[in-house]
């Protein structure tokens, strides 16, 4: 199959790369398509005329970004995702697979967290637009598989980290954060202060992992309801810090500033329906590994990093 790939140059989409597979891969970027325009999207289907799409262009952000630009994340994202299952649908593309987030699910939401309580209540107020646009975006897959019969299904990862994470100190998320503090407190022989306690649990899912996992969902699940796809397994805060203070040799203290918001203590998901399927526990990439593999490829490109340069 000839699978089009859309947010092929982030994170996620460039895990691909290093993918092993029979299928032809082809990833494209904003500078490719810009996919906020109908037009761009239609070309993109014109030129590459995809068997199926893996769809995971949107734009994505940390908390400030969603709480500054929440217009932006809101238009845009919109657009981006009603033009590509508008091309898909125009072009009959057999199949596509969308990415929502486990941000999508309610704020008051009951844990662990089940595919069908993501529309029950209102997600949380710091990224509610990138949350409902999001949540449209399932609400546009089932809409134009029961209309038009297409084949649309959305996953919903939870955190998510890898090599090419955005490290910019207000836009990040939790890992690539981390890792850069900790990094460039060790060359300033410095000592690092990290917000909260550190006792929050939250699940971590390698990019690496996901690009493997979306592969297998592109031949096992073809149902209209969202399916939970992150690794649930659960690790402090602590224990991220602590992780890489050890894979990075740092030799300063971490200082926990308990002044900062601390952030929830749990948000777990349940990945059952995936495990149904016949995806293993052991398919994840074990967590200290994966993170390895990350501060290798910080050690390696430092400064050249997304977000730094
Ligand atoms: N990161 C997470 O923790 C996380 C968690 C849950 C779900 N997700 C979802 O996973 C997917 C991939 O996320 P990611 O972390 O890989 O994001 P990312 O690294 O920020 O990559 C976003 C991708 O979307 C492309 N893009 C942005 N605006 C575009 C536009 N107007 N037209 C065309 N392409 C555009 C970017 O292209 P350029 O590089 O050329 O700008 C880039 O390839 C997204 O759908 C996201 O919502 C992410």
């Amino acid at each position: 199959m000839k699978i089009l790939i859309t947010g092929g140059t982030g994170m996620v989409g460039s895990a691909f790369n290093n993918i092993e597979t029979d299928h032809e891969l082809v990833l494209v970027g904003r500078q490719d398509y810009k996919l906020d325009q109908i037009e761009p999207a239609k070309w993109m289907m014109q030129d590459i005329k995809p068997d199926a799409i893996i769809h995971l262009a949107a734009q994505v952000g940390g908390l400030k970004a969603n709480m500054d630009y929440a217009g932006d994340f809101y238009r845009n994202n919109i657009r981006i995702n009603t033009n590509v299952l508008d091309a898909a649908k125009i072009f009959e593309v057999g199949k596509v697979i969308s990415l929502l987030s486990t941000c999508v699910y309610p704020d008051a939401a009951t844990y662990p967290l089940i595919e069908n309580q993501i529309h029950d209540g209102d997600p949380h107020s710091s990224n509610y637009a990138y949350a409902y646009a999001k949540r449209m975006l399932d609400v546009q897959s089932r809409a134009y598989r029961k209309q038009y019969g297409c084949n649309f299904i959305t996953a919903i990862p939870n955190n998510l980290f890898g090599e090419n994470d955005n490290f910019h100190l207000e836009n990040s998320h939790v890992i690539p954060a981390m890792i850069r503090k900790i990094y460039e407190a060790k060359l300033n022989n410095k000592d690092v202060i990290l917000w909260g306690d550190g006792s929050p649990l939250r699940e971590f899912t390698y990019s690496q992992d996901l690009a493997e996992i979306l592969l297998f969902l592109l031949e096992h699940y073809d149902e209209p309801p969202p399916i939970n796809i992150g690794n649930t397994h659960e690790v402090s805060i602590k224990e991220v810090a602590q992780t890489i203070v050890e894979i990075l040799n740092f030799e300063g203290e971490i200082i926990w500033d308990t002044t900062k918001p601390k952030g929830q203590f749990r948000k777990p998901s349940d990945n059952s329906k995936l495990l149904e399927l016949g995806w293993r526990e052991e398919n994840y990439t074990n967590f200290r590994k994966a993170l390895t593999n990350v501060c290798q490829h910080v050690i390696l490109k430092y400064p050249h990093l997304r977000g730094i340069e």
